[in-house]
C-alpha cells in the first residue's frame, strides 16, 4: 500500500484549510510537540524562548494563515483539532512547510500523512515544482517521516536556538506534475 492510501483509523478525520480562528489552538499543538519531540536535545529555557519568540506568536500564526498564496490546513476530528500544517512560500516559487504538529496521542494514524499529501496535492495544482522542509537533525520520528514521503536530505547543518547549537537538516522534494491532483 502506498503512503498515499494509508488508511485513516475511524472515518471521523476532515482536513479543512486552516483559518484565524484555528490560530490559538496551532500554537498549543506546536508548543505540545516541541514538548513532546525535542525535549531531548532543545534545552528547556531554549524551548521556552523560542517558543514565546516571533515564529510562534499569534500575530505570526495569523499573518501565515492569511497570506493570499496559502496553503494551511487543520485535521478536525469531531470538532477538535487534532493536527496542523503551515507552508509559506519561498521568494524563488518554492515552497516550504513549516510547521507540521499532530496532537501526540493521535500520532501513528495517518493524519501527519493525510496533511501533507492534501498538501502536496494543492501545490501540485497551482503548479509547485518543489516543496522543503527544514527538521532538527536530531528530530529521528520527523526526519523519518519525511523520508518515507519522500523528502530528499540537500543540507545537514547547524542552528541556534536560544543560547545552544543544534544539528540542523533541510530537504526538498521535487513534486511530480503529472500525478494525479486529487
Ligand atoms: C511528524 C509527525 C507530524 C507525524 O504525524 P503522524 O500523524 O504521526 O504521521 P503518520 O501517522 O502519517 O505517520 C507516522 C508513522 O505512523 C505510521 N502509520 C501511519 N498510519 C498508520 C496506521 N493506520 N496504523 C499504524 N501506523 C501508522 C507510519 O508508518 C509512520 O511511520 P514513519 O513515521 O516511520 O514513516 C508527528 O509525529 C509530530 O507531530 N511530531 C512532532 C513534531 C514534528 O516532529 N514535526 C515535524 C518536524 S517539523
Amino acid at each position: 500500500m502506498s503512503r498515499d492510501e494509508s488508511p485513516i483509523q475511524g472515518d471521523a478525520i476532515r482536513l479543512r484549510p486552516a483559518g484565524p480562528d484555528d490560530v490559538y489552538r496551532m500554537r498549543v499543538l506546536g508548543m505540545q510537540g516541541w514538548e513532546t519531540a525535542y525535549s531531548s536535545f532543545v534545552q528547556a529555557h531554549n524551548r521556552r524562548s523560542y517558543l514565546n519568540g516571533e515564529f510562534w506568536s499569534l500575530g505570526r500564526l495569523r499573518k501565515v494563515v492569511d497570506a493570499p498564496d496559502a496553503v494551511n490546513l487543520v485535521a478536525v476530528d469531531q470538532d477538535r483539532i487534532i493536527g496542523f500544517i503551515t507552508t509559506e512560500r519561498l521568494t524563488d516559487g518554492r515552497y516550504e512547510v513549516t510547521r507540521l504538529y499532530v496532537e501526540q496521542a493521535e500520532r501513528s494514524r495517518g493524519v501527519g500523512a493525510q496533511l501533507l499529501n492534501e498538501v502536496f496535492a494543492s501545490l501540485r495544482r497551482c503548479g509547485v515544482e518543489e516543496v522543503l522542509v527544514n527538521a532538527f537533525g536530531d528530530n529521528i520520528a520527523g526526519r523519518r517521516f519525511y523520508e518515507r514521503h519522500g523528502f530528499a536530505l540537500i543540507e545537514d547543518t547547524w542552528t541556534r536556538v536560544g543560547d545552544q547549537t543544534v544539528s540542523d537538516v533541510w530537504y526538498a522534494l521535487r513534486l511530480d506534475p503529472s500525478r494525479p491532483a486529487g
